[in-house]
């Protein structure tokens, strides 16, 4: 069993707290993210979970082993945790052959010769890189060498994977192909992940789960991609998740409004106890039309992108983002010109409070 259990959990340097109070449980097996920006304190998280970090206070579990404790000065090292690691900056090195930086760990832990030879040629086939064992890392992409620094870390079989943003280093279509593989060995091997990143596509496509960290290193919601992306907790999580736009919504005599003197808000927002709130909605989730029902704006800008149209609106004051599907536009007459008006519909939209919206973004 590889559950990961942080209890009560800080970390200071000198007198600035990075993590405090935090807590989190990662159930055995799950392909667990923590996504958040960046310096909120996602490595220093794995650190202490990987032992070259000690908490200034709570206790760290993986399984039934405590292997951080700060209230009894427990701490295993980081070599008796069972853990995998592929770190940020994924080092492989450069000195050694593939089937050499592999069968590092295990020559670490004197793992006999046959056996050892047995187990790297498992782990290179493993990532599919059968065949470029005495390759040195010069000798291969940057894809390659990620699948290097992963099977190193899955040779000594962890019942833990920690990673680290281990696809930053790759491009876009190595990037999602590495985290389909990803997904597919932890799945095959059954092996607990702990995966941190800044990039919310990755985290919605790899977890069960996803934890959002805010930038002073505080959960804000802990949920399956689809709950989070769906039912975010707050303004901070919804803006975290993709582009997000905001538009003010005012209580004054004759009812609601967009901002100031906007149009005229018809459906009363619930009882949120704020006399403005923001209405929190998805470039792709904007309807436009040239007149009719929705709210009045002014096409600011009309970017085409090939498949998409991208516009940017004036609604009450308020610039906001629409993506419309380019096809679309040209069937319905919906290629807006600047400055043209148009009528602005919503398919979706939260309603977040005021005070939710101060560091949303
Ligand atoms: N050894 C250290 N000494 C002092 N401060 C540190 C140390 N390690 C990290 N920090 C600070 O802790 C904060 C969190 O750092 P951390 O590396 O965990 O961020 P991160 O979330 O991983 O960011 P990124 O997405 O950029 O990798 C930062 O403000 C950083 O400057
Ligand atoms: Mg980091």
């Amino acid at each position: 069993m590889a559950d990961v259990r942080i209890q009560g959990v800080a970390k200071r340097y000198g007198d600035r707290a990075v993590l405090a109070d935090l807590d989190l449980v990662i159930p055995d097996g799950e392909c667990f993210t923590l996504l958040g920006p960046s310096g909120c304190g996602k490595t220093v998280l794995l650190r202490l979970v990987a032992g070259f970090e000690t908490p200034a206070a709570g206790r760290i579990s993986l399984g039934e082993v405590i292997v951080a404790d700060a209230a009894d000065g427990t701490m295993v090292p980081p070599n008796e945790r069972g853990i995998g690691m592929v770190f940020q900056d994924y080092a492989v090195w450069p000195h050694m052959t593939v089937a050499d930086n592999v069968a590092y760990p295990l020559k670490l832990a004197r793992v006999p010769v046959e056996d050892l030879r047995r187990r790297t040629q498992a782990a290179v086939e493993m990532v599919g890189l059968k065949g470029m064992e005495t390759r040195l890392p010069s000798e291969l992409s940057g894809g390659q060498q990620q699948r290097v620094a992963l099977a190193r870390a899955l040779v000594s079989e962890p019942r833990l994977l920690l990673l680290d943003e281990p696809l930053n280093n790759l491009d876009a279509n190595l990037r999602e192909e590495m985290r389909f593989e990803i997904k597919s060995l932890q799945k095959t091997l059954g092996v607990t992940v702990f995966y941190v990143t800044h990039d919310q596509e990755i985290a919605l496509g790899i977890s069960d789960r996803v934890a959002v960290m805010d930038a002073k290193g505080r959960l804000r919601q802990i949920g399956t991609p689809e709950e989070i992306y769906e039912r975010p907790a707050d303004a901070f999580v919804f803006g975290f998740l993709g582009l997000a736009n905001f538009l003010p919504v005012r209580r004054d005599a004759s009812g609601w409004r967009v901002g100031a003197d906007g149009p005229a808000w018809t459906e009363a927002p619930p009882d949120l106890g704020d006399e403005t709130l923001f209405a929190g909605f998805r470039p792709s989730d904007v309807i436009l039309s040239r007149e009719g029902e929705g709210l009045a704006g002014t096409v600011i800008r009309a970017s085409f992108l090939g498949a998409m149209m991208d516009y940017l609106i004036d609604v009450g004051g308020t610039s906001i983002r629409a993506a419309l599907n380019s096809h679309d536009c040209l069937d319905k007459g919906l290629m807006f010109a600047e400055g043209e008006a148009c009528r602005v519909g919503l398919a979706a939209f939260h309603w977040f409070p005021h005070t939710s919206l101060e560091d949303a973004q």
